[in-house]
């Protein structure tokens, strides 16, 4: 298994392009099911997770073209195998995004039932409610979702808690249903607004993408596209804190900042140095003098979930004492020991942490645990003193596409060993 070696205390320098947003790639994937003609898309990201969604598209039938480039080409028109085998599922819970279009498109879906994971039970009733408030007829048994369905059929569906995927899923099923579906409470995350405006780009009839309340029109038929997916807003905010921590004066370009808003605002309350810098780039500055801040996650347009562990470090650097509190997830705070470990003073109290500033990290051998997790401990080894050895980087090739070689253009010390 690889690992990554840091020598902290380099101060990042230079212009870094940001990948396409894994979160809207994985959906936009799973949506070239609902048509018979061939599907183009480009700004995908090389990571763990979306090869694993395109063995899942290639197992199920589809013939693809992958164009490092380019992008790729999904051709669906042979898909004859309707399961989502354990083996790929528990790898990466996102693959149940294929049952939606599968069942409004083929009548029919198998779906390895998603486990635990690292950050908490991370439940799928939603999703099967939703389903079956559309018609679908599911049964649940030896670890197996089976739907059926002949023709899904339009409904209101209000979701509770507000959840991405769910959200997703529904959209993709409701664009093939017969009448009208309506989804209330739904995710407004600009990786659902992407899927839906691929989803228009294919005839669906979408209005409200972007808002708590989406109505779809159900069609008969979808057909092919040519769709450039978003930025990525997660690798955008951990390259903010990275250039931040080090001190450095880094220039992102590819990116988006209005995905950002209110994390962009509260790093600016820190003391970082943000400058939008015209279409799609932002120059950032770490001039020191940062003061950690309290906040809180919550779903788009909040403080998302998945920049809470980048932020501790970022608190942890900064002088005065906070408070972060996680409220999308029950257990993501795994990444607390391992900062713990290089030095960092954080408490965990029920679903939150109190952070006390520390004049220094050092460096240490640490684990990853999960994705995000595992970006908290490349930003806290840049700022450490010394070596961090961070093993289990498996985690974070799921989601961060080469990140040692971004941050070594950068100018880190940083180098992935492979066993
Ligand atoms: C997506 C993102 C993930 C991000 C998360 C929250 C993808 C591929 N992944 O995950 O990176 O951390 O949103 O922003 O886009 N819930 C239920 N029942 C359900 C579904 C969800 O109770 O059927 C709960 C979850 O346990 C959690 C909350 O809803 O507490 C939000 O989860 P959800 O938005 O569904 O997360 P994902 O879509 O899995």
């Amino acid at each position: 298994m690889d690992t990554i070696l840091i020598r902290g205390g380099a101060s990042l320098k230079g212009t870094i392009p940001i990948s396409g947003a894994k979160n809207a790639t994985l959906p936009a994937l799973a949506a070239t099911l609902l048509t018979s003609e061939k599907v183009h898309l480009s700004n995908i990201p090389h990571l763990a997770d979306v090869t694993t969604m395109l063995e899942l598209l290639g197992q199920q039938g589809a013939a693809l073209t992958v164009d490092e480039k380019l992008g790729v080409e999904i051709d669906n028109r042979g898909v004859n195998n309707f399961c989502a085998p354990y083996d790929l599922v528990s790898t990466m819970r996102a693959s149940i995004l294929v049952m939606g279009p599968m069942l409004a498109r083929y009548g029919q879906a198998e779906i390895s039932m998603p486990g635990g994971c690292a950050i908490g039970s991370r439940p799928v009733n939603l999703h099967i409610q939703g389903l079956r408030a559309m018609g679908a007829d599911i049964s649940l048994g030896d670890g197996y979702i089976r739907a059926k369905a002949k023709r899904l059929k339009g409904a209101k569906i209000y979701l509770e808690p507000v959840t991405v995927t769910g959200t997703e899923n529904l959209l993709m099923a409701a664009t093939l249903a017969d009448g009208v579906t309506i989804l209330e409470n739904a995710a407004r995350e600009p990786e659902v607004v992407d899927l839906a405006n691929m989803l228009i780009s294919m005839g669906a009839k979408i209005q409200g993408a972007g808002s708590s309340t989406i109505t779809v029109e159900g069609v008969e038929e979808l057909h092919g596209t040519d769709h450039d997916i978003i930025p990525d807003r997660i690798e955008t905010a951990t390259f903010i804190i990275a250039a931040a921590i080090t001190g450095g004066d880094v220039l992102l370009t590819n990116t988006q900042s209005e995905y950002l808003a209110v994390p962009i605002e509260n790093f600016r309350q820190v003391g970082v140095d943000i400058s939008l810098e015209g279409e799609g780039s932002m120059r950032v500055r770490g001039n020191g003098g940062l003061k950690a801040i309290d906040l809180q996650t919550s779903p788009y347009p909040g403080f998302p979930t998945d920049i809470q562990a980048q932020m501790l470090v970022l608190n942890s650097v900064s002088e005065g004492i906070s408070t972060v509190t996680e409220t999308i997830f029950e257990n993501r705070f795994m990444h607390v020991s391992e900062l713990q470990r290089l030095g960092a003073d954080i408490k965990i109290q029920g679903n939150s942490v109190r952070v006390r500033g520390v004049d220094k990290l050092i460096g240490a051998p640490v684990m990853a645990t999960d994705l995000r997790a595992s970006a908290s401990l490349v930003l806290a080894g840049l700022a450490a003193q010394g070596e961090t050895l961070i093993s289990r980087v498996y985690h974070l090739d799921r989601g961060y596409e080469r990140i040692e070689e971004k941050l070594l253009a950068l100018g880190a010390d940083i180098k992935r060993l492979s066993e």
